[in-house]
């Protein structure tokens, strides 16, 4: 983003991290800034920071959705608004944010949340005039993909995981999503935002890819089906339901396109039938546009 910067001037007047320390500069801060020792509390960090928006980046806590939401509950008692990338406070508690982001009177943006900055919730929001989103349906955890195209090529669940590693796409804990846990958090974050589910990704109805085996895998393959492992949400009269699961799906169906970390996402609406959202093997690159233009549109709209 870097080369935008006289199209959208821009300042990180401050950083704070656990444990690499925390910076300050009012007139904005270098690529590489000198940490001192870190602020004792993030409230301390915000008030001597004195931004406009905060970018919340920490990492996902999937039983609860903290430190992030009590983070962004302090930016918003101060009057700033957030930015953030974490699934967790969308997946544990978006609706009560929400409320709170407009009683304060500032902007809360997530595009980045899901599907690595690729739009989904702007281009519901900002483009889907008047639709109604009925459920949809994800191939959204780029590591369980990984796993599956090697075990699908005869190799252990291990050796799937050591794959994933190589190319960076594991969470610290690859079970978390083996087990479905990543997906379900997402399922639960589209769902708050796009189907105003006000669930949690504990209720989401989950298994995983564990108990599949390479055998099993290579057999399916032959008889022209394939194992991919889905997000789905649907509106019923009990309210939502949301389900994560190891499908197996005819070979040439789209739901079975992505092939390492891309990832993919159709709607179902009721005026606009099934749309579908791809992304093609997501970086940082696009995570950051995501964050990147949560900041022009919250500058946009202020
Ligand atoms: N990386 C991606 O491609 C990607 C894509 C989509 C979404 N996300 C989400 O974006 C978030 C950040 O991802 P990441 O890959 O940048 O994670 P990361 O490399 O683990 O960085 C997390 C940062 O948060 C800091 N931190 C942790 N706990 C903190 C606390 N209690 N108070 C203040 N700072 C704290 C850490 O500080 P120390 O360094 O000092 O420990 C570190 O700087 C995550 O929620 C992730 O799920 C990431």
């Amino acid at each position: 983003m870097h080369g935008k910067q006289s199209t959208y001037p821009s300042r990180i007047v401050a950083i704070h991290t656990a444990r690499r320390g925390t910076a300050y500069d009012p007139k904005g801060l270098p690529v590489e800034p000198v940490f001192g020792p870190p602020a004792a509390s993030v409230e301390e960090f915000l008030d001597k920071a004195r931004a406009e928006v905060v970018v919340e980046l920490t990492p996902l806590n999937p039983e609860s959705g903290e430190p992030a939401i009590s983070h962004i509950r302090a930016a918003f008692a101060r009057g700033l608004h957030v930015v953030t990338a974490n699934k967790g406070p969308i997946a544990f508690a978006y609706s009560a944010l929400r409320q709170e982001a407009i009683a304060a009177g500032v902007e809360f943006r997530f595009e980045a949340v899901t599907m690595d900055g690729t739009p989904v919730f702007n281009l519901v929001q900002n483009n889907l005039p008047g639709v109604e989103v009925l459920g949809f349906s994800g191939a959204l955890n780029s590591t369980s993909q990984v796993i599956l195209e090697a075990m699908r090529s005869g190799l252990s669940l291990e050796e799937g995981i050591e794959a994933a590693r190589q190319i960076g796409v594991t969470e610290a804990d690859p079970w978390f999503d083996i087990n479905g846990w990543d997906s379900a958090c997402k399922a639960a974050a589209l769902a708050n935002v796009l189907m105003n589910a006000q669930t949690t990704p504990q209720q989401v109805e989950r298994k995983g890819i564990g108990r599949l085996t390479p055998a099993k895998l290579v057999e399916l393959e032959s008889k022209g089906k394939s194992v991919t492992l889905l997000s789905r949400a649907r509106r019923t009269p009990q309210g939502v339901k949301l389900r994560v699961r190891a499908e197996v799906l005819d070979k040439d169906d789209i739901l079975c396109a992505c092939r390492g970390t891309s990832n993919l996402l159709v709607l179902h609406t009721d005026l606009m039938g099934d749309i579908g959202v791809f992304t093609l093997k997501p970086g940082l690159d696009q995570t950051a546009y995501g964050l990147f233009s949560d900041l022009v549109d919250i500058v946009r709209n202020i």
